[in-house]
């Protein structure tokens, strides 16, 4: 393993460091003007992982994930992400290498479920597999992750006969599917009601830890950052560093470390 990698923002050298955030910035141009909605971004991520980003609405929740999982592309800065033992700089890569990194190592849950409504909710969830591989070997795998998320009898549904929180339940199975080290979830209940809600959450976090994954996810709910191993709150363009007090917390906080995540005056006098 590279090993500034392995040194930077863990204080250890036992504990890996899955995504490390190098002075990540995004502004907008709109209207002649620049916008600037991340500025300076530093933090260090470690394997496993369960880690919540707090923010009102518009603070660059989704920009932030976005840069992370190189959908988007930072105004400056770098997103190293590890594979196979090595720091990948995930934003030195073209788009099309982008890509085939995300279908290997990342797997993404949003708000509002994208799963493809001309596809079968078996077909859903082993697209990625067959996007990847170019064969239907993912539809055994798909069956199996399915059944984990008590969809076992909707194999052959599509995806508007189903409820929001079943249509949430393909969306995790169809990020799992191609057995990612890292899980991106942008506001996953923030569509559902809070009983929907709390019985996805709890899935997604059994299915997260049981596995081993890393875990960052958006959200407005407090509660749900009572849960995380680490905490980061946006605002002004900055990434702030709050307590950690979820399960893990204690033992794993030297793992996860956000750097320099100083207020910056001028950021706040925008
Ligand atoms: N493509 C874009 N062009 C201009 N501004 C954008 C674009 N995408 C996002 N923004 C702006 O960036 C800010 C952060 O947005 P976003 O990351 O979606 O916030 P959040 O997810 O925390 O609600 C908002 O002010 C939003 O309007
Ligand atoms: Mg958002």
């Amino acid at each position: 393993m590279n090993k500034r990698a392995e040194d930077d923002g863990l204080g250890s050298e036992t504990r890996p460091l899955l995504v490390r955030l190098d002075a990540l910035g995004k502004s907008y141009h709109e209207a002649g003007q620049e916008k600037c909605v991340l500025e300076a971004v530093d933090c260090s991520i470690g394997v496993g992982q369960f880690i919540c980003l707090l923010g009102k609405s518009g603070s660059g929740k989704s920009t932030l994930l976005n840069l992370i999982s190189g959908i988007d592309r930072p105004s400056e800065g770098s997103v190293f992400i590890r594979e196979n033992g090595r720091e990948v700089e995930l934003t030195a890569l073209n788009e099309h290498r982008r890509t085939l990194f995300r279908r290997r190592n990342i797997g993404i849950i949003f708000q509002f479920f994208n799963l493809i409504p001309t596809l079968t909710v078996l077909e859903n969830v082993a697209l990625p597999v067959e996007l990847a591989s170019n064969d239907r070997k993912g539809h055994r795998r798909a069956g199996n992750l399915l059944d984990r998320v008590g969809l076992g009898d909707r194999f052959d549904s599509f995806p508007d006969r189903l409820s929001g929180g079943e249509q949430q339940r393909v969306a995790i199975a169809r990020a799992l599917i191609h057995d990612p080290v890292l899980l991106l979830a942008d506001e996953p209940t923030g569509n559902l009601d809070e009983g929907t809600g709390d019985v996805i959450l709890n899935l997604l976090l059994e299915l997260s830890r049981d596995a081993g994954k890393t875990l960052i996810m958006a959200t407005h709910d407090e509660d749900i950052a009572s849960r995380a191993d680490a905490v980061y709150f946006l605002e002004r363009g900055q990434l702030v560093s709050h307590q950690a007090r979820g399960p893990n917390a204690d033992s794993r906080a030297d793992a996860v470390q956000a750097k320099s995540c100083k207020v910056n005056t001028a950021a706040m006098q925008r």
